[in-house]
């Protein structure tokens, strides 16, 4: 009986921790926005593209962690934002597909890409 009990009280736990906390992250989502978004900025401005696999794992979660942007101008989350995302979605389609989607899940999203297309990461990529 106990056994049960406490069972019973550990998957309801799993359960709230689950969705409360977790996160599966969407890196075919990221890489739609980091695409589309990030690097349609980059390839305009003379910094140009900046690949995922221009950085290590650890690289690209300490500059995520950071979150400064641009040497520090700014932050990296204000362009995930969705302020962001609302004031460019009338002429880019990403923007206006993801406009409703909280910012922490869409942040996810695109670390999750960035890691996976590290240098050292699952599969290393250099088309940003
Ligand atoms: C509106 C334009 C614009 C958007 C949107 C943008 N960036 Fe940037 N980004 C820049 C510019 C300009 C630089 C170069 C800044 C410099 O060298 O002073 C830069 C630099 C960077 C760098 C190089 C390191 C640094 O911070 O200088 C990284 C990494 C980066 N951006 C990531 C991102 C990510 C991730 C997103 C999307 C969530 C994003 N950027 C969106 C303009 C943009």
């Amino acid at each position: 009986m106990t056994i049960i009990k406490s069972l019973t009280i550990a998957a309801v736990l799993s359960l709230f921790a689950a969705s409360a906390f977790a996160y599966d992250a969407n890196w075919k989502r990221g890489r739609i926005y980091y695409r589309s978004v990030c690097t349609s900025c980059h390839v305009a401005q003379p910094v140009g593209s900046i690949n995922p696999n221009a950085r290590t794992v650890a690289e690209w979660t300490a500059y995520l962690a950071a979150d400064k942007h641009a040497k520090g101008k700014e932050s990296v989350k204000q362009y995930v934002s969705k302020a962001y995302r609302a004031s460019i979605k009338a002429s880019n389609k990403a923007a206006e597909k993801f406009a409703d989607v909280p910012d922490e899940e869409l942040a996810a999203d695109i670390k999750a890409f960035l890691i996976k297309g590290a240098k050292d990461g699952d599969s290393p990529a250099s088309c940003s």
